[in-house]
C-alpha cells in the first residue's frame, strides 16, 4: 500500500520514527462499495487515510484547501489501482464548505464514511497569544469540523454510516502553551460524543482518534516558542518509542470508519505508543 512522505521533522532531541514493521492491511476489502470522503487529505494523516480507505477499496473525496497536495494523494491511489478525486475547499471559508461536501456526495452517489482530519496547531504562550490565532485555531479544528459534520449528515442518515473525527493527546493529556489548540481539539471530542448518542438510533456512528505526537509536517509547529519553559514542552511532548507514523493513524481511523468497530460510538481512541498511558 503506498502512504504519503513522511516529514521528517525530527529535531536532534527528538526521537526519530519508529523502525517498527508496517501493520498489515488487515481485511483488506471492508470498505468495497463504501464512498469516503477524508478532509486534510493532502498531507500527512489524512494522506494516509485517504490511501487506507482506497486501499481497502472505497472511493475517495480528497478534500483539503492544498489542491496541488490533493491531487498528489489522488495520484498515489489511483496508481495503486484504487479510486479517488481532490476537492478543494478551505474550511476557514464557511459558506463553501457545505457545498463540497454535497459536491462529494453527487460524485461519490452518497456517503458512507467521514474522516474530518484537516487541522493545523502550534505553541504560542498565553501571553502572545492574539484573537486571531485564537479564532484560525478553533475555525479550522473545530467549527470546520462541525461544518463537514452537520453537511454530511443528510448523506450518511441515508443509511447509516460513520464518522471520525480527530482530536488530539493535547486535549486528552495537559500540555503547556496550548491553550487554544487544546480548546479546539476539547471541542472535538465534545462534539463528537454529542453526535454519537444523538444519532446512534439512526445508526450513525460517531468517534475521534486522539494522535500522540505523530511524524508529518505539523509537527515542526509544535516546538517551544520563545520564553517557554524548554523542560516544561519536552518532558510532557516527547514521545518514547518513536514517533507515530502517518499510515499508523490511518489505521485506526479506517478500524473506527469500518465495521469492524460497529459496536463503537462515542469514543475516544488515544494512539500515541502509550505516551500517555
Ligand atoms: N502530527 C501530530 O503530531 C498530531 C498530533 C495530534 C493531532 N494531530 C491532528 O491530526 C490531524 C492531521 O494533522 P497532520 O499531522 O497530518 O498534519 P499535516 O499538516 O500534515 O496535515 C494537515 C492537513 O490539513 C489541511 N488543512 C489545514 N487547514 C485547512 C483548512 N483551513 N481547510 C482545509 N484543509 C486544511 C492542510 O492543508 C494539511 O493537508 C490534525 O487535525 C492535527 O491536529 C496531529
Amino acid at each position: 500500500m503506498a502512504t504519503s512522505s513522511s516529514s521528517s521533522s525530527s529535531s536532534p532531541s527528538e526521537p526519530a520514527p519508529s523502525t517498527r514493521p508496517s501493520s498489515p492491511v488487515a481485511g483488506a476489502s471492508r470498505f468495497t462499495g463504501s464512498r469516503a470522503l477524508v478532509t486534510g487529505a493532502a498531507s500527512g494523516i489524512g494522506a494516509a487515510t485517504a490511501q487506507r480507505l482506497a486501499a481497502e477499496g472505497a472511493q475517495v473525496a480528497c478534500l483539503d484547501r492544498d489542491r496541488a497536495g490533493a491531487e498528489v494523494t489522488v495520484a498515489a491511489i489511483t496508481a495503486a489501482g484504487g479510486r479517488a478525486f481532490a476537492l478543494e475547499c478551505d474550511l476557514l471559508d464557511r459558506p463553501t464548505v457545505g457545498p463540497a461536501v454535497d459536491r462529494a456526495a453527487a460524485e461519490l452517489g452518497g456517503l458512507d464514511v467521514v474522516c474530518n482530519i484537516a487541522g493545523l496547531g502550534g505553541l504560542v504562550l498565553d501571553e502572545d497569544l492574539t484573537l486571531d490565532q485564537w479564532d484560525h485555531t478553533i475555525g479550522v479544528n473545530l467549527t470546520g469540523t462541525w461544518l463537514v459534520c452537520q453537511a454530511a449528515l443528510p448523506h450518511l442518515l441515508d443509511g447509516g454510516g460513520a464518522i471520525v473525527n480527530t482530536t488530539s493527546t493535547a486535549a486528552t493529556n495537559a500540555t503547556p502553551y496550548a491553550s487554544a489548540y487544546a480548546a479546539s481539539k476539547g471541542g472535538v471530542i465534545g462534539l463528537t460524543r454529542s453526535m454519537a448518542v444523538t444519532h446512534a438510533a439512526a445508526g450513525l456512528r460517531v468517534n475521534c482518534v486522539a494522535p500522540g505526537p505523530t511524524d508529518t509536517p505539523i509537527a515542526e509547529t509544535f516546538l517551544p516558542p520563545d520564553g517557554a519553559d524548554v523542560n516544561l514542552v519536552t518532558s510532557v511532548i516527547l514521545p518514547f518509542g518513536g514517533l507515530g507514523r502517518p499510515e499508523d493513524l490511518a489505521a485506526t481511523f479506517a478500524f473506527l470508519a469500518s465495521a469492524d468497530a460497529a459496536h463503537v460510538n462515542g469514543h475516544v481512541l488515544k494512539v500515541d505508543g502509550g505516551q500517555r498511558a
